[in-house]
């Protein structure tokens, strides 16, 4: 257990990488609960940075730049862009959101190499990787596939199994092949750096085992504790790639620096950055802050290197090991740094019974989200808290949002706020009213309101979220229940003055909620505090009876939040179901290859193109249409089985491709005189055959 004294706050969250959108199992496992520890901490009054920034590096960004057919630069403009602006709009309040692509973390991050290697503490070793002759690369991490050893997925990645989270080395894969040309690699020699995490083994035990059995999470240090048993292994920390932060050594042409090397050094160069650009006022990263308007560019050394600077991490599971093990080896070594205090990861959150995954279009991404929600960040945000994937997987459900948001947050917070304010327009011209004497009741309410804030706060400093989240919700249902037990509009025509009194102290619960809000809901909060016409106030008032006074005005009341209707949900779970639909046909092998024909074979098939002139259904037949087609030749009958992809009305007039040489045959009774071809979709939808331009009737096809 750390008993240190600490004075500051580095929180940090997973740099995403750049090269895709980001899914709302991301928003669970790191950014939300950052943001609500970072906004609880400011309100508090600690000094605290938050940095964050995009994760450029790395072989995922040239093989997604692959498979969109662009470059590995287009591809972290997009994506960078895309995700910046996503966390801006659900209220990620990081004091800097970063880029790995900046020149300043290349100089950071080489400089933090060589400080390793001019201490002698990387060893260079020559080792036999996997190649693609025919791409003539090195394939380190994402550009090698195969099936995983440890749960068999079909698809994992050199680095790591997406499905089952594990950490892998290309060699652990079976039937390994390469990304770029998808054939099976080939073992060549190559050269280079490793950090040899096994000589700080006794360190580790020492300071994750020994130290923080107690503080960290038990899944976090489950995870470390089996990595140390398992015996640490030197760990590579160069690439053979052409996409990345070049190796600062003479000798080391074509190398660069393993994207789990430069990643997390990525929080210092983002905390570099957020003072140089306080420091120049040249913002294009940071947020301004006036208390580092006269701060040094130096100043970010105080935030990674004093001893009473407390260094949070918050990631995801998947992400454990490098923040728990592998960084911290390379902060220890620098010999510059402190260590993290803690790295409360979470665990994997799923959606609808099925595991969250972009590439299998199972999943909701940020952007889509906003795009179909504009206006409703907090409620994302709500009901990722109640549900976040703390000591297990947990898993999302559209129902569950719905219920989460008609229930608790229209139900019992907004309610309550907007009882407490309609009743006091009504009664007192919108002017909080005075508080005369007290009943038990009140007494026993205004004492339970004190206790509130200081055990909501215990839960955040214990990175229990939900638990902290469940506390603010309590806090508006002491609100609705005291509204509700001493029903006020029932007294209005007898006893104005305990009306007064009552909504007195149901608008101090409504300042009290404005203020413990903010965390957790930081648009719900700031609207709260313009009705209340509240001014910011820190954390240790709320819980106070006298946050607003009596007589001061209340603003406007627009309702907090509002009911989302079943019908909204359902199209949600259906959009959700045609994407990973849509994703396996695209996946789905094309029909394999009918036998080979002669050309004469073909020859013999007279293919022709005509007109539809008329269309018609054919009772008691859902399939078949039956259609008059101008051939060129003649006018003929046939018996086409597309009545369930195309109206008649849909067909008459247009061209068709036709086999006119079939024999004729009887179909319900009529003589079907040829064929319309069709193209079939994966998903067995039929598409007319068109001409590039119209052509006349009898036109041949061969
Ligand atoms: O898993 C990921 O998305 C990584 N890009 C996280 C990096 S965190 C840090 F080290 F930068
Ligand atoms: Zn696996």
């Amino acid at each position: 257990m750390s008993t240190k004294n600490y004075n500051r706050y580095t929180v940090t969250a997973a740099l995403p990488y750049a090269n895709g959108p980001k899914h709302i199992g991301h928003l669970a496992g790191a950014y939300i609960p950052a943001d609500v520890y970072v906004r609880y901490l400011r309100l508090t009054g600690k000094d605290v940075i938050f940095v964050c920034g995009s994760d450029e590096h790395g072989t995922a960004i040239p093989n997604q730049a692959l498979k969109e057919n662009t470059t590995p630069r287009a591809i972290i403009d997009k994506y960078d862009a895309l995700i910046r602006t996503c966390f801006e709009q659900l209220g990620m309040s990081f004091d800097i959101y970063h880029r790995t692509s900046e020149l300043i973390h290349h100089q950071t991050s080489q400089e933090f190499f060589l400080t390793l290697y001019n201490k002698g503490l990387l060893t260079e070793e020559v080792s036999e990787q996997y190649f693609d002759e025919e791409a003539k690369l090195f394939l380190a991490d994402r550009y090698i596939v195969g099936t995983c050893p440890k749960c068999g997925h079909t698809n994992a990645y050199g680095d790591q199994c997406e499905k089952c989270g594990s950490t892998l080395s290309p060699r652990e894969l079976i039937n390994p092949r390469s990304t770029l040309s998808g054939k099976p690699p080939v073992l060549k020699e190559t050269r280079h750096w490793y950090l040899p995490l096994q000589n700080y083994e006794p360190w580790l035990r020492e300071w994750i085992l020994k130290t923080h059995q107690q503080d960290w999470k038990p899944n976090v240090y489950g995870q470390c504790k089996s990595w140390i048993e398992a015996g640490l292994q030197p760990r590579a920390m160069t690439r053979d790639l052409d996409w990345g932060i070049k190796v600062p050594l003479p000798d080391a042409e074509g190398k660069v620096l393993y994207v789990w090397f430069d990643a997390p050094i990525g929080y210092i160069s983002a905390t570099r950055a957020l003072f140089e650009e306080n420091a120049t006022g040249n913002f294009r990263y940071a947020t301004p802050r006036s208390d580092f308007s006269k701060a040094g560019r130096d100043d970010w050394k105080k935030y990674w290197q004093a001893d009473d600077t407390r260094l949070v991490h918050f990631i995801g599971k998947d992400n454990i090991v490098f923040h728990c093990i592998i960084f911290p080896v390379m902060l220890h070594a620098s010999g510059e740094f402190v260590v993290p205090d803690n790295v409360p990861a979470n665990e994997f959150m799923n959606l609808e019974g099925d595991k969250m995954s972009t590439s299998r279009g199972w999943s909701i991404e940020m952007h889509e989200y906003l795009q179909d929600f504009p206006t409703k960040p907090d409620e994302l945000r709500y009901a990722l808290l109640t549900n976040l994937p703390e000591a297990k997987d947990s898993e999302f459900t559209w129902k569950d949002f719905q219920a989460k948001n008609n229930n608790e947050l229209v139900a019992i917070l907004g309610n309550f706020v907007n009882r407490a304010v309609v009743l006091t327009q009504k009664y007192f011209s919108n002017r909080v009213p005075q508080r005369t004497q007290l009943t038990e009741t009140d007494t026993r309410v205004l004492a339970a309101l004190k206790e509130f804030p200081a055990s909501i706060a215990a839960s955040i400093e214990a990175y229990r979220f939900r638990e902290a989240t469940a506390g603010l919700m309590d806090l508006a249902r002491l609100g609705n229940k005291y509204l509700a037990e001493t029903e006020p509009w029932k007294l209005a025509k007898t006893d104005l003055d305990r009306v007064g009194s009552i909504l007195n102290i149901a608008l101090q619960i409504a300042a009290s909620l404005a203020i413990v809000a903010e965390p957790f809901l930081p648009f719900t909060a700031r609207k709260l505090k313009g009705m209340l016409g509240l001014s910011e106030l820190k954390w240790n008032a709320a819980g106070g009876s006298d946050l607003l006074q009596t007589g001061s005005a209340l603003n406007e009341a627009p309702l907090l939040f509002e009911k989302i209707e079943d019908t909204v949900i359902e199209a949600q779970i259906k959009k959700l179901v045609d994407s990973r639909r849509a994703v396996e046909l695209a996946q789905q092998p094309a029909e394999p290859a009918k036998a080979e024909i002669s050309f004469d074979d073909f020859s013999r098939m007279d293919v022709r193109i005509g007109t539809v002139l008329k269309a018609e259904r054919v009772e008691k037949s859902k399939k078949l249409l039956k259609l008059q087609v101008d051939t060129g030749i003649d006018v003929r009958t046939v018996m086409s089985g597309i009545a369930e992809h195309f109206t008649p009305e849909e067909v008459i007039g247009k061209q068709v491709t036709i086999l006119i040489n079939l024999a004729p045959r009887k179909i319900m009774g009529v003589e079907s005189q040829g064929m319309i071809l069709m193209a079939a979709d994966k998903d067995g939808s039929l598409r007319m055959l068109l001409p590039g331009k119209p052509v006349e009737p009898g036109a041949q096809v061969g």
